[in-house]
């Protein structure tokens, strides 16, 4: 049973910093060296963590401290190069999300986990939406069969255009792998879970109709999607779509998600933090609205607790010597997904997740 958690953060802007915020709120670990080629980034993690050591290139740091779990909070672009390095060593990994930017990097990276795999390794996507209060609770109603068999899902996410990020990368798709997967592979994976079943057909209808369009970055424009309608076809006949919309500043809520099963509706409400049920025998007059937040325990942080749930889960698997219950292929498979929306935009055209995963 391992005792303490010694952390190394590789990227410490705005996700790597918030990382570090909730492993300081956990017991039995600590962060004690990050890295960044950026110095203001460094300068933010050491304003959080005085006594770790930081440096400038990671691969300095992999050699030089004895850690036990190092997270990868690097842009998405760069996720590959950098989880390739790291899964050499016997250390425990999260990896931000989306693994990678495509179906090619996220395979490569299963592969190189594949030759590199060390009994006991917890090797874990950062995935964390699944963790948000309403969307538990969701998931846990509909698991215990309250809607009947869960058939139509719905995900609306209705928000702010994309943050500033260090050196701008996110602005372009090469380096993000386009909106919908560096957004919406948080979504894609908890449509998977609710339905149960495997993703196999993509169609979807997007834009880039708003935000960035004056924004040029060394005489190149922006390229990324700010809205779109993405309907997946599940193995079982379960159908989702995504409703993503970057220019709803003007939203109740930021994350809406809705089943329809044979029995009922469930739906969650973030920031509300609301899941109503309705069965269909008693109609509008029977919807029940729950209440559901996080306990006072749990950091809230900038994803509703998620980040801290996520951190918990991942060192009980580490303690406990369990698998990861995000792994590598839920990465894959999200990626997937958004990969295939992306296709399906470019080209007009329904797009089978068989033929994207090769
Ligand atoms: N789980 C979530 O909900 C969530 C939310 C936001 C971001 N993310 C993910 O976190 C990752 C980081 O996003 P962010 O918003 O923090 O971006 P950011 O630009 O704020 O931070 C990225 C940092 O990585 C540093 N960096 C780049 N290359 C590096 C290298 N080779 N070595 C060390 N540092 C390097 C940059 O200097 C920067 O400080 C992305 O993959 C993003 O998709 C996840």
């Amino acid at each position: 049973m391992v005792e303490f958690l010694r952390y190394g953060v590789i990227g410490t802007g705005m996700m790597g910093c918030e990382h570090i915020r909730n492993l300081k709120e956990i017991d039995g670990c600590a962060v004690v060296a990050y890295a960044d080629t950026h110095e203001p980034s460094r300068n933010s993690a050491k304003r959080l963590v005085t006594q770790a050591t930081g440096y400038i290139d990671y691969r300095e740091m992999l050699a030089s401290e004895k850690l036990d779990v190092v997270v990868i909070a690097t842009p998405n672009h760069t996720h590959k190069s950098v989880f390739d390095d790291v899964i050499k060593l016997d250390v425990h990994v999260l990896v931000e999300k989306p693994l990678g930017i495509n179906v090619a990097e996220c395979q490569s990276m299963i592969d190189i986990d594949k030759r590199h795999r060390k009994s006991g390794r917890v090797v874990w996507v950062g995935l964390e939406y699944r963790y948000m209060a309403p969307t538990r609770h969701l998931i846990d109603e509909v698991e215990s069969g309250t809607c009947g068999e869960a058939k139509m899902i719905a995900i609306r996410e209705h928000r702010f255009p994309f943050l500033k990020k260090v050196d701008d990368w996110n602005r372009f798709s090469k380096n993000t792998g386009g909106t919908l997967v560096e957004k919406c592979c948080h979504f894609f994976d908890v449509m998977t879970i609710i339905a149960k079943s495997r993703p196999v057909k993509v169609y979807a209808s997007g834009a880039q109709d708003v935000n960035h369009l004056d924004e040029i970055y060394d005489g190149v424009r922006s390229d990324i999607l700010d809205n779109a309608y993405v309907v997946v076809d599940f193995a079982s006949g379960v159908r989702g779509m995504l409703d993503l919309s970057m220019f709803a500043e003007g939203s109740k809520n930021e994350q809406e998600i809705c089943v329809v099963g044979s029995k009922a509706k469930i739906e969650a409400m973030m920031p509300e933090s609301i899941v109503r049920i309705g069965g269909r025998e008693n109609g509008r007059n029977g919807v029940v609205e729950i209440s559901v937040s996080q306990s006072s325990e749990v950091v809230p942080g900038f994803h509703g607790g998620a980040s801290y749930l996520e951190h918990l889960a991942m060192q009980n698997a580490i303690r406990l010597g369990l698998e990861a219950s995000v792994t590598l292929e839920d990465g894959l498979l999200s990626v997937a997904v958004g990969q295939a929306a992306q296709l399906s935009i470019a080209e007009n055209r329904i797009v089978a997740i068989d033929q994207i995963l090769g």
